[in-house]
């Protein structure tokens, strides 16, 4: 059954969030123990929708799947039964294209459907497959299926992205862990979470060094080992929060979220009025004057400001005191929110990659839905400061990213309420 919220705007939010595991850490962390026949334990993992997906495909990979508590969980990979990732997992969740590295580089071969398009653009893993071919891959593209097979191991090279990918980066980490000899990522991704990524996979036994650059070198190893980690607090949710605490006028303090990996993103929020204090705890985050401040930003690579970010960044533009451009630089169809925005009665022009949004004295309350998780997201944040109800359908988009999203809301003072349609 489909599910709904219920939002009823006018509520200042005040208190704290506490802030959940990082997915966008937490999935390529699963598929570590595709690397390994020991046990990981992974801790903090969010308990999200996205989650659970992918455990549904380690477990049809092979790996037994052990739930501690209900952020804890270990798993282990000691022999596999199949080494294919079917399309109705990968249509489910893009980041099902992760276990092509560690399949490849474990057991020698692979067959990943195809992840085809995707809500916020084409979304290609052109850089994925050309990197492990580079490695010495063969790879067909068959049915809709990429296949690799490799005979003997996979050999270090020089890779050189042309885009500073996330996943493609951490599916040639994995690759690379085992391969023989030296690997160096050129123009590597430098998010908080490959660096979180490449601690866990040296923990393992692996020799990474160079997290957090653009170039990162790997010195293959014979094998990886078991071990505990903890996962890392989910800056985006973080993210959303704190517009969420900006808009509303309210002020949260938001619960384990490290200032250093959202720098980017708080420095625009307090060029915008809003207050971003770094304490022992977390961040705080509230509106010191009346004006929200119009900024325009474009959306980059970490450092950059995120494009996880931008849908609910234009949520606070949208009441702004000015207009402020917003560029979406890193996908070519992510605006999803834009025509729902503008239902409530935001004033946003689209011209090509950017949107020119106009701040508006109020957001009135309607029916709205999104295709993606951050754009339906931002529609509950708009909710939040609209006035009267505001229906956003399609939950399960935000349950892919969002722990206990209305719990928490709630215990700062909205009123939102899920039910089933
Ligand atoms: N790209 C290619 N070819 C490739 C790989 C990427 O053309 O082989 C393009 C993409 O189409 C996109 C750009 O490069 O235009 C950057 O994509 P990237 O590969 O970095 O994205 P991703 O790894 O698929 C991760 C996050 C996304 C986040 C992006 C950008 C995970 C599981 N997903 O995706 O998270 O938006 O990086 O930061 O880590 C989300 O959480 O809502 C989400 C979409």
């Amino acid at each position: 059954m489909l599910q709904s919220m219920r939002i009823i705007g006018g509520s200042r939010l005040t208190g704290e969030i506490e802030i959940s595991g990082a997915k966008n850490l937490a999935l390529p962390a699963l598929v570590t123990t595709l690397l390994t026949d020991q046990k990981i334990t992974l801790k903090n993992v969010p308990d999200l929708a996205d989650i659970r997906s992918l455990l549904d495909l380690l477990e049809h990979i092979g790996t037994d799947v052990n739930y501690i508590d209900k952020h804890t969980i270990e798993l282990s990979t000691s022999f596999i039964k199949s080494v294919e990732a079917p399309y109705d997992f990968v249509r489910k969740m893009r980041a099902s294209i992760l276990v092509l590295g560690p399949l490849t580089t474990r057991f020698n071969r692979a067959l990943v459907s195809l992840p085809g398009g995707c809500a916020i653009g084409s979304r290609g893993v052109d850089l994925h497959i050309r990197a492990l071919e580079l490695m010495g891959a063969n790879i067909s593209i068959e049915n809709g299926y990429i296949k690799t097979n490799v005979n003997g191991n996979l050999v270090g090279c020089d890779i050189t992205f042309s885009i500073a990918t996330v996943t493609g980066t951490e599916n040639v980490l994995m690759a690379a862990v085992l391969a023989q000899g030296t690997t160096r990522i050129i123009n590597a991704a430098m998010e908080p979470e490959i660096v979180a990524f490449c601690d866990l996979l040296n923990k393992m036994g692996a020799n990474i060094s160079g997290a957090g650059t653009s170039i990162i070198t790997i010195e293959g190893v014979e094998q990886l080992h078991g071990t505990e980690f903890e996962i890392i607090p989910d800056r985006i949710e973080a993210g959303t929060y704190a517009v969420a605490a900006a808009v509303t006028g309210g002020k949260l303090l938001l619960r384990n979220c490290q200032y250093n990996h959202l720098t980017s993103f708080f420095e625009t929020l307090t060029r915008a009025g809003i207050t971003c204090d770094k304490t022992e705890t977390g961040v705080t985050v509230y509106r010191t004057g009346q004006d929200i401040a119009p900024i325009d930003i474009q959306t980059a690579p970490y450092p950059g400001f995120p494009t996880d970010l931008q849908a609910q960044y234009t949520v606070l533009m949208s009441i702004c005191n000015g207009s402020a451009s917003i560029t979406e630089n890193i996908f070519e169809n992510r605006f999803m929110h834009i025509p729902e925005l503008s239902r409530m009665g935001a004033d946003i022009a689209i011209h090509g990659k950017t949107a020119v949004v106009t701040g508006v004295k109020k957001l009135t309350g309607a029916q709205v839905m999104a295709t993606d998780l951050r754009a339906s997201v931002s529609l509950v944040i708009a909710g939040l400061i609209a006035e009267g109800e505001t229906i956003v359908n399609r939950l399960y988009h935000i349950d892919r990213g969002y722990e206990d999203i209305e719990k928490k809301l709630n215990s700062c003072g909205a009123n939102v309420e899920r039910f089933s349609v």
